[in-house]
């Protein structure tokens, strides 16, 4: 018989509920006792080859550390095999790539342009494949997210155990609809936390993604709403948490001046959280990398920024992620 095709990561949207909040919860848990000296996850018996690929079509700083630095903490063999490394696009096709990097390797992370790539080298893969970035999601960075609200609002954690807590909070994401904003969103509508967009008009959620977070929604026992809006501080209202991320994501610095226009009065700034009125306690995050128009350093520096927490549990999401997808082949728990 033909063996059971392996477990994919491409979006958050390939979780159920309940997986998300144990991948969520086990990073928490790795990264309060590995920190306290207890032993990562192994890889070890979960490998047939010790060896996990990451093949990167983009640039990367936080999702290289640490989906390299997870592997090796957790015995494994990170090989980073970036565009110019390897045939993939040039000399060889996805399905070939796919095929022969899964015969040699315990599990793929890819960062790539379109989607379609990452799902097709998921198609063909008899391994784990792991998005580390694509233009429609970034899980990754969602489970580090919501690992870093757990953090910033313990007093919500209710009950313990598998329970976050994290039901009503309210996400205001404050600029462009991208890739980052879709597995948030996607998520919140799992965890019951609520998201209200500001974008300029034409920067919206697309359809077809509404629906999928729609989708997202109908699998939750408690949704989180989504609220789209062209106003900052009609989104901002009541808000626990501020988010943005980059105007120009990568593949669309042509864009940029246009980008730069349409964006205009879309900076955070503490002016614009107090004027619309979010929680007096509201905190900021961003992925990184960072530039200054959507967020001034007043802010990006200030005492309600996550940031650089939020960037170092990208560390324990990835350690999570392995332990989920590579060390216990997807029966997460
Ligand atoms: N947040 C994030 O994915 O950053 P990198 O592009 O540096 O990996
Ligand atoms: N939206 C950004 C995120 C980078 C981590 C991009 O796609 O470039």
């Amino acid at each position: 018989s033909t063996p059971k095709p392996p477990r994919h990561l491409l979006s958050i949207a390939d979780l159920t509920p309940t997986e998300l909040k144990s991948l969520i919860s086990n990073a928490f848990t790795h990264k309060v006792f590995i920190k306290a000296g207890k032993t990562p996850p192994s890889l070890k018996d979960a490998l047939l080859s010790k060896t996990i690929g990451l093949t990167f079509s983009k640039r990367s700083t936080r999702t290289r550390i640490s989906t390299e630095g997870a592997v090796v903490a957790m015995g494994g063999h990170p090989m980073f095999l970036g565009k110019e490394d390897i045939q993939l696009g040039v000399n060889e096709s996805l399905r070939d790539t796919s095929i022969v990097m899964s015969s040699m390797m315990s599990a793929i992370v890819a960062r790539v342009g379109p989607h379609s790539d990452v799902a097709g080298l998921a198609e063909y893969s008899s391994v784990p494949v792991i998005n580390a970035l694509s233009d429609l999601y970034h899980p990754l960075q969602t489970l580090a997210d919501f690992l870093t609200l757990v953090e910033a609002f313990p007093n919500r954690v209710s009950g313990g155990g598998k329970k976050l807590g994290l039901e009503g909070l309210k996400i205001a994401w404050v600029g462009d609809s991208n890739n980052v904003l879709f597995d948030l969103a996607i998520g919140a509508a799992k965890l019951g936390v609520d998201v209200a967009v500001a974008a300029p008009k034409g920067y919206g959620i697309p359809e077809s993604m509404l629906n999928t977070i729609k989708t997202a929604a109908s699998s939750a026992p408690h949704a989180g709403t989504l609220t789209e809006t062209n106003d900052p501080h009609e989104a901002i209202k009541d808000a626990d948490i501020l988010v943005t991320d980059t105007w120009i994501s990568m593949g669309q610095e042509e864009e940029s001046k246009k980008r730069l226009k349409a964006f205009a009065g879309y900076q955070i700034t503490n002016e614009m959280a107090k004027k619309g009125g979010a929680k007096e306690g509201w905190k900021f995050m961003h992925c990184l990398p960072r530039h200054q128009d959507e967020v001034n350093d007043e802010v990006f520096y200030g005492p309600r920024s996550l940031v650089f927490p939020e960037a170092e549990n990208r560390l324990w999401a990835a350690i999570s992620a392995l332990e989920g997808f590579v060390v216990n082949k997807g029966k997460i728990q």
